[in-house]
């Protein structure tokens, strides 16, 4: 990823941050993620008065890429307003695995706007592959 699209990625994950709906815990996320074609996707938090309901940012962000079309992350960026940097949950994880391969990294994003890079292999180390169930298209 080139220092532009870098710059890029991080500022539409900060926008997408300011639409979160998030009455409940007032804990704003915003997540973008690009694809294998330099595309941007976006997407924030939308909670529910039933609060099982609520949709990460990084899901929503995939679900808008898948819907265009798109099937690979190489970058899935991720913005809060906390000091320090927060990881996608669990079931985001198994979301992300679905669309990624070994070089996806994800970017997280501070509130003071510092970032941090890892790859997503380093906090999803073992995906559950589902052998069983082959992907056709
Ligand atoms: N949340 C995200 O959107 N992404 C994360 O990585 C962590 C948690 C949301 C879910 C819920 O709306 C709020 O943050 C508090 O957990």
């Amino acid at each position: 990823m080139n220092k532009t699209t870098r710059a890029e990625l991080i500022r539409r994950a900060i926008l997408a941050k300011e639409t979160s709906y998030s009455p409940y815990s007032q804990f704003r996320v915003g997540a973008a993620v690009l694809t294998d074609d330099d595309e941007i996707f976006s997407g924030c938090n939308v909670e529910n008065a039933s609060y099982g309901l609520a949709i990460c940012a990084e899901r929503n962000a995939i679900f808008q890429m898948v819907f265009a079309g798109k099937r690979k992350i190489k970058v899935v960026a991720v913005s809060t307003d906390e000091p320090t940097f927060v990881t996608p949950c669990g079931a985001c994880r198994q979301v992300i695995a679905e669309f990624a391969d070994s070089n996806t990294q994800v970017l997280f994003i501070a509130k003071n706007g510092k970032t941090k890079t890892v790859k997503f292999s380093a906090i999803f180390p073992t995906p559950p592959t589902l052998d069983k169930l082959k992907k056709k298209r």
